[in-house]
């Protein structure tokens, strides 16, 4: 009972705190961790408890005259919700007149997975190789990139491009755009190569991106959000817990209906 108790807890916490990562992604990580007999997670995962992934996907943006997404965005409709300088989802949806400050992101965190048959890499080369190809696709300085971790098992590099909190002057959201559609879909560059890092001569490119963001202020989005996959797991567990319950209840009643026969028995051939 009290370990259905905690599993019930423990699914019910990691639903309340976690972003909604695309259930495609989680299964792969969860292959590689698999595979190396260890959690690959270790080196990924979210860079802050506040970082938030995009999974809303697109939507028909109003922009700033300066190119800067407006604040709120409705997506043409009368559902409006707050989104952040990378025009990411940052609170509940909710109607036409909901509130929204500009909020910039100043840490984004990449978790990308390279393409296999490169080998081990070398974790220094391999952050050299990743400013590089930074400042060179999307113009962001190479003190920017300020960590890179690297899973050779788990084929998974980790890097945290960040800035100074009101930095104003770099604009992170370019770049994750570019990326996220340079590694996921077609290159927007016509006749651009794919995004490549070249670490000692080789070339490594990149078959999956997640990208974690977090912002200067911290998000306000709340559970209402739950994608009927996540609700339907809650409701699972639920009815598990219920009819633990209901099974504790009857084999209980069952006890003692035995236990009062043999009784009555008892006094039977007693008298
Ligand atoms: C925005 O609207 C389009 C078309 O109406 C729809 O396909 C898309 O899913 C919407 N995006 C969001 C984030 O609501």
């Amino acid at each position: 009972m009290k370990v259905l108790l905690a599993l019930f807890f423990v699914v019910f916490v990691d639903v309340v705190t976690s972003q909604l990562i695309p259930k495609c992604y989680l299964m792969k990580a969860e292959m590689y961790r698999a595979k190396k007999g260890q959690n690959t997670r270790l080196i990924g995962g979210k860079p802050e408890e506040t970082a938030i992934v995009d999974n809303d996907g697109i939507y028909d943006p109003v922009c700033e005259s300066n190119g800067n997404f407006k604040a709120v965005q409705c997506n043409g409709t009368d559902v409006c919700w707050c989104v952040n300088s990378a025009g990411v989802r940052r609170s509940d949806k909710g109607d036409k007149n909901i509130k929204c400050e500009p909020v910039d992101t100043y840490w984004v965190r990449l978790e990308m997975i390279h393409k296999g048959g490169v080998g081990a890499l070398d974790v220094v080369k391999l952050k050299t190789g990743i400013q590089n190809a930074l400042l060179e696709r999307y113009k962001i300085s190479k003190d920017l990139v300020k960590d890179v971790k690297y899973d050779d098992k788990g084929r998974m590099i980790v890097v945290d491009v960040q800035k100074l909190k009101g930095d104003r002057t770099v604009d992170l959201s370019l770049m994750t755009y570019y990326m996220e559609k340079d590694i996921k879909a077609l290159p927007l560059y016509t006749n651009s190569a794919p995004f490549e890092v070249s670490v000692e001569g080789t070339k490594v490119s990149m078959e999956n991106i997640l990208v974690y963001y977090v912002d200067e202020v911290p998000p306000t989005i709340t559970m209402r959000n739950l994608t009927g996959g996540i609700i339907a797991v809650i409701v699972v567990v639920s009815l598990v817990v219920v009819a633990g319950l209901l099974a504790l209840f009857f084999l209980g009643r069952q006890g003692k209906a035995r236990y009062s026969k043999a009784q009555a028995r008892e006094l039977e051939t007693m008298s």
